[in-house]
This record gives structure tokens, C-alpha cells and sequence, in this order.
């Protein structure tokens, strides 16, 4: 100990003897005393060993090299990632730092990032090993050991059968990626019969999707000739599939750092008989040797039909167009509320063009309110941004989705600015899709998943 600490300590004990119970004396935050809980609570979920961020910021020895990067990603709010303007709307699962919190770690490091007592910190963060929410009573994997091979990011899909011969109601979905170190992010889908439903949603008028879209394999894209609409809320806007209504579909996602899904109190998810489940798993780049993963989703079954669905409308405008060297192409997708809801969660999500998304609410009485603005939107991060109080919206309102993509060789992630691109499955296409979870107002019986089988 250098003898500036010592007197530091003695002054300390002074005056902790001569002032007893009052305020500590200013000393400088130390890592163990005071950073080391900000670290435990917003960044060692994916700052650990063999987890997705590059270092572990569990133990003074590992984070103090990294104290410069520490100061400019908090000061910066770069870290923990999150992009909703701070101006529109609360959210349940915004991790960001407070004002003071940032203080104390700028302070820390410009203090030289001491670590102080070791006794000072807290109790270590446990780390569940295996299921976070126990063991799931279904538990269903890729169905396959998949090799990720080392050199570019990669998008996988993998269609399972759940096998499942009656419908089943779920209170909660937990991904396991197979390999920590490969798998970046996971999407669990239902596959019902998307054309079948699209038909179902369209009106008489409404051409088919097939018309439209080309598979290739398991990916599909939209045909370079389909009409273009990338204003999907104009009074003229045609019926097309996809412009009208919503789909309904998403059961689960694992995201770096995020807790698995677990669905409101009273709520549950319906799985249908003979469904399928659709894994979409991002596979970040890797050197050196090839990996292996087998991802699962454990399922955990609710006792009994809920007494409130729980909906994710998926809203999407398939018919977007963005021309070569565009820096800010605007699109557009509106939804009419044919009935009252509660909004629960924003997922929006646009590949390496996407450069900012808005969801606008307008009521029939013609105000407007920011629901969420992402003024800044990162492809690397899938976000979901649960609102802090659902939103009651009311039938006949109207949600404006407003997103723009940056095109332009100015864009760090645009994969090739010489290309007018369209919507597609593959990242280097792209897409204009919205994610909301909901309730009905009031409360609908789960008719419709009845009739399909429930008991
Ligand atoms: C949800 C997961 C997650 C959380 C939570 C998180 N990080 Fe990170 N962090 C990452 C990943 C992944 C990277 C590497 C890729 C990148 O930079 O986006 C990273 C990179 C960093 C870097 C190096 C690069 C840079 O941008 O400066 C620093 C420093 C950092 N994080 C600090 C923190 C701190 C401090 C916290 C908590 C206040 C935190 N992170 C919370 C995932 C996370």
C-alpha cells in the first residue's frame, strides 16, 4: 500500500471516529466498493467468461485493462446497447446506466481505476448453468449438430416438427444456444401456413402472395417486379398482402444478455397441433477452428387456457424499394386498430441498411404520441423494448411505422451501396418488419385456438 493510501485510511478512520455515524469521506470510487456493482447488475450478463462480449468484467484484474473503453462506452451510451430515444416512452427493459452511475465510473477511471478493498465487494453473481427458468417440460432442439464454419457472419434456418398431436398452451420459452461462442442470436418462430393465412386476412380484392414472392431453397424474396409501395400508409395504398392487417406468429427469441421469455401473469401462447417451429439463429463470425452448435427452446407448459392470449401481431411491408446510393429512403406501414388493444412490446426489425425506426400512434381524434423512436437502429442488436405501462390503444386509431435506410457507402454495414434492394430472407436483402405483442381489450376467449384443437 503507497503511503498516500495510508494517510488516506488513517484520515478516513479520523473521521469516522470523530463525525461516528455521518456520510463517509469523499474518497474516489474504488472497482470492488463501487463500480463493481454497476458491472454485477448491467454488464456481467454478457461481460463473462465464454460469454458473447469480447472480455469479463467480473474481477478487478480482468476489467482494468479495459478502463479507457469502460469510460468511453458508458460515457458515449454505447453500453450496455440500448437505442430508444430517451425522449419518447418508459421502458420495463431499459438497462441503461443512470447519470450517477456513469459519474461514478468516469470518476473511477480517471481516478487511475483503483481497485480499493477486495472485502468491499459484493456477493459474486451466480450464473445459472443450464435451464434459467428450471427444467422445461418439452424441450425441442435444431435437430441437427450444425457446423459454423470460420469466416463471415451467418443466418441460419432450421424447420422442426414439435410433433405435437393437440395444442398446447405455453406460459414460457427458453432458448439454450448449443454454443455460447458462436450463437449471437436466436429467433423461434410457429410455422403455421403463411399463405393460407394470408389468404385468410386478405380482402376479395387482394392478390395472392405467391404472385409475388420466389423462394430460393428455405429463403425467400420478393420478385424485382412487384409493385413498389414504400409508402404503405397512403390513402391510395392498394390492397396488397402484407399492407393490410397484420400476421400473427414469434413465440420465443434469445438475445445477448436478455432473460428468457416469460409471459405475463394470466397470459399464454398457443401452440397448435402438428405446428412447426422455426429456428433462425444469427452465427457470429469466427476464426480459427469450425464450431458446433445444436440450439434448443425448452417449452413450459401453462396449467390450463389462460385467461388472455397472448398476441404478437407482425406488421410488414413487403413492397419496399430502395434504390442504389440511397442515404435515407423513407418506408412506411400502417395499422388500423379494428378493435381496442393493449400494447405490450416493440421488436422492429430491418437488416444492415436499417438506419432508424419510429412508431407513431394517432388517435381517431387526430393526436399523435411517439410510442418509440430507435434514431439510431443496429442490426447487431434485436431488441425488444417492452413498455414500462402497456398502451391502451383505442379501435379506430391509427399506428404509423416510419422507418428510413441508409443505402449510401456511408454506411459502415451496407454490404454493397451499388444495389437497389428489395425485400428478402437474406441480410444483404432487406425487410420492414415490426414485432408487437398484445392483449385484446377486453379480453377474447382463445376461440380461434380452441376451435384448432385445444381441449
Ligand atoms: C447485452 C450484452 C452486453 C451488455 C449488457 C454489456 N455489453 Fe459491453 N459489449 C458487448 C459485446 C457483444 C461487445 C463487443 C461487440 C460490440 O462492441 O458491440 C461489447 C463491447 C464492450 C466494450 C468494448 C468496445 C466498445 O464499444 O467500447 C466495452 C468497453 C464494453 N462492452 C463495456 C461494457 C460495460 C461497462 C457494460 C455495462 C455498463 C457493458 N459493456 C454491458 C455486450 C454487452
Amino acid at each position: 500500500m503507497r503511503l498516500r493510501d495510508l494517510s488516506l485510511l488513517a484520515a478516513g478512520r479520523l473521521v469516522g471516529l470523530v463525525l461516528m455515524a455521518s456520510t463517509a469521506p469523499a474518497a474516489g470510487p474504488t472497482f470492488s466498493k463501487h463500480v463493481a456493482p454497476i458491472f454485477y447488475k448491467r454488464c456481467v450478463a454478457c461481460h463473462r467468461p465464454r460469454d458473447i462480449a469480447p472480455m469479463s468484467l467480473l474481477d478487478y484484474k480482468s476489467a482494468r485493462p479495459w478502463a479507457k473503453a469502460i469510460r468511453e462506452s458508458v460515457v458515449k451510451k454505447r453500453m450496455p446497447p440500448w437505442f430508444a430515444d430517451p425522449h419518447h416512452g418508459r421502458f420495463a427493459n431499459d438497462p441503461s446506466l443512470t447519470a450517477e452511475e456513469v459519474a461514478t465510473i468516469r470518476d473511477w477511471v480517471e481516478a487511475g481505476a483503483p481497485e480499493g478493498d477486495p472485502r468491499d465487494l459484493p456477493p459474486a453473481p451466480k450464473f445459472v448453468d443450464g435451464w434459467a427458468l428450471g427444467k422445461p417440460d418439452i424441450v425441442i432442439d435444431i435437430g441437427e449438430d450444425h457446423v459454423v464454419t470460420p469466416g463471415e457472419d451467418a443466418y441460419e434456418h432450421f424447420v422442426v416438427p414439435t410433433n405435437f398431436t393437440e395444442g398446447k398452451w405455453i406460459r414460457a420459452a427458453e432458448i439454450r444456444p448449443g454454443n455460447r461462442q458462436v450463437v449471437h442470436h436466436v429467433h423461434v418462430l410457429l410455422v403455421t401456413d403463411d399463405l393460407k393465412m394470408m389468404e385468410v386476412a386478405s380482402t376479395k380484392n387482394m392478390p395472392s402472395l405467391a404472385q409475388y414472392l420466389i423462394r430460393e431453397g428455405k429463403l425467400s424474396r420478393i420478385r424485382p417486379d412487384a409493385p413498389v409501395w414504400n409508402d404503405g400508409c397512403a390513402p391510395d395504398t392498394p390492397d396488397l398482402p402484407f399492407l393490410r392487417g397484420a400476421q400473427e406468429g414469434g413465440l420465443a427469441a434469445f438475445l445477448p444478455g436478455r432473460p428468457p421469455d416469460v409471459f405475463p401473469e394470466g397470459t399464454a401462447k398457443w401452440i397448435p397441433p402438428g405446428a412447426k417451429l422455426e429456428f433462425v439463429i444469427h452465427y457470429a463470425r469466427i476464426s480459427g477452428a469450425p464450431q458446433t452448435d445444436r440450439t434448443s427452446v425448452g417449452l413450459y407448459l401453462a396449467p390450463g387456457p389462460p385467461k388472455q392470449v397472448l398476441r404478437r401481431m407482425d406488421l410488414r411491408n413487403f413492397f419496399l424499394r430502395i434504390p442504389a446510393g440511397a442515404p435515407s429512403q423513407q418506408v412506411r406501414r400502417c395499422y388500423d386498430f379494428e378493435q381496442d388493444k393493449l400494447l405490450l412490446s416493440f421488436t422492429p426489425h430491418m437488416h444492415y441498411r436499417g438506419k432508424d425506426i419510429t412508431y407513431e400512434l394517432e388517435t381517431p381524434e387526430g393526436s399523435r404520441e411517439i410510442l418509440l423512436r430507435v434514431p439510431r437502429y443496429d442490426f447487431n442488436w434485436q431488441l425488444v423494448y417492452r413498455l414500462q405501462e402497456p398502451k391502451l390503444v383505442k379501435k379506430g386509431s391509427r399506428l404509423i411505422v416510419t422507418a428510413h435506410y441508409d443505402n449510401s457507402p456511408n454506411n459502415p454495414f451496407n454490404p454493397d451501396p451499388s444495389q437497389t434492394i428489395r425485400w428478402g430472407d437474406k441480410s444483404e436483402e432487406e425487410m420492414m418488419t415490426s414485432w408487437i405483442e398484445y392483449l385484446d381489450v377486453p379480453s377474447s376467449p382463445p376461440l380461434r385456438a380452441q376451435r384448432s384443437g385445444a381441449r
